[in-house]
């Protein structure tokens, strides 16, 4: 009984002679002149790590170009997408319930602003068509910005919401537009051909899809849109767009829908990335035959 008194006073000196030892002035096991050791190493230690880390942070970032990404996807072809974009790709609406396509002819009018004709005028230069527009910086000296193209709003037609300003949507021919997705340096043709888009329907939803039209004319993206330099050299790019009308849809049926674009240089979607160079999105309109 005494003894293990004995041995937990002893254990407790023992411990108090670990944290600060007087006789051999040792605290925690380590003299002050070692504790400073330690402690300098880790300082140099430290201070050599935040040091090698600044330096390959440096030397990454000198390596990176302003106006380029330095890593880019290389898709064989972009993806697209359709504005208006409804919910899931979905674009439904009733002929005869504006607050059913409202938003719809909202979501286009501001997509729109942008390329009213007035607003183009100012921000870009009527180019010749069917070329590409070239911009390359010389060497190191920077060609910049960049100058981009006209794409008017009239040049969408009907589709343009200038005369018909509910986009077809109230008369049920609506109207969609279709663009592609921006990929800096893509060269989409050759041989002076612009890439075209072209719009369809499985076999089952052919009949229901009806006729359709185009703007501009030949659904195509024209080349002097390309290429593009990326948004902080080319400043005031206006991405070009193709617009479909459905002039004849069948009402009160889901139609399936599937664009896509068709080039002499971009390869058609591979199994890889179903995405690639088309959108599928389903179109239904409700309303009463003959209206
Ligand atoms: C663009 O044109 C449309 C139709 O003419 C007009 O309603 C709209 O206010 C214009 N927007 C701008 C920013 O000029
Ligand atoms: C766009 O519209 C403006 C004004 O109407 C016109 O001056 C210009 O030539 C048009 N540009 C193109 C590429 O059609
Ligand atoms: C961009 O548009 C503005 C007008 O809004 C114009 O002053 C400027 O020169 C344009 N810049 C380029 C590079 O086209
Ligand atoms: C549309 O395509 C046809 C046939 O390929 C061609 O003759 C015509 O010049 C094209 N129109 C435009 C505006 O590019
Ligand atoms: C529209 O399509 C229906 C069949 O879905 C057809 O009966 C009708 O004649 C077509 N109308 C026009 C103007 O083509």
């Amino acid at each position: 009984m005494s003894g293990s008194k004995e041995d937990s006073r002893r254990a407790s000196s023992d411990w108090r002679d670990f944290f600060w030892n007087p006789r051999t002035h040792e605290l925690l096991g380590r003299t002050g002149t070692s504790w400073g050791l330690v402690l300098l190493f880790y300082l140099i230690f430290y201070l050599f790590l935040a040091g090698l880390f600044a330096l390959t942070m440096y030397i990454l970032l000198l390596t990176l170009d302003d106006y380029k990404p330095t890593w880019q996807d290389q898709l064989d072809t972009p993806g697209m997408m359709i504005r208006p974009k409804g919910d899931q790709l979905e674009i439904r609406f009733s002929v005869s319930d504006p607050e059913s396509w409202n938003g719809f002819v909202q979501n286009l009018n501001s997509f729109l602003t942008s390329y009213n004709d007035s607003h183009q005028v100012q921000l870009n230069d009527a180019c010749s068509p069917d070329q590409y527009f070239i911009q390359e910086d010389s060497g190191e000296v920077r060609n910049n910005p960049k100058r981009s193209c006209q794409f008017n709003r009239t040049m969408l037609g009907d589709c343009s919401g200038m005369e018909d300003r509910f986009y077809g949507y109230s008369k049920a021919q609506p109207c969609i537009l279709i663009k592609l997705n921006r990929v800096i340096g893509m060269l989409p043709g050759k041989d002076g051909q612009s890439p075209y888009v072209t719009c369809g329907a499985k076999k089952e939803d052919r009949e229901k899809m009806g006729p359709l039209i185009y703007f501009p004319v030949n659904a195509t993206f024209n080349l002097m849109y390309y290429p593009y330099y990326g948004n902080k050299a080319q400043v005031n790019y206006t991405q070009p767009l193709v617009a479909v009308k459905f002039l004849n849809a069948s009402l009160n049926t889901d139609i399936n829908v599937e664009c896509k674009v068709t080039s002499n240089t971009l390869m058609a979607g591979s199994e890889r990335d179903k995405f690639a160079g088309r959108v599928s999105f389903k179109l239904r309109i409700d309303g009463q035959e003959d209206q």
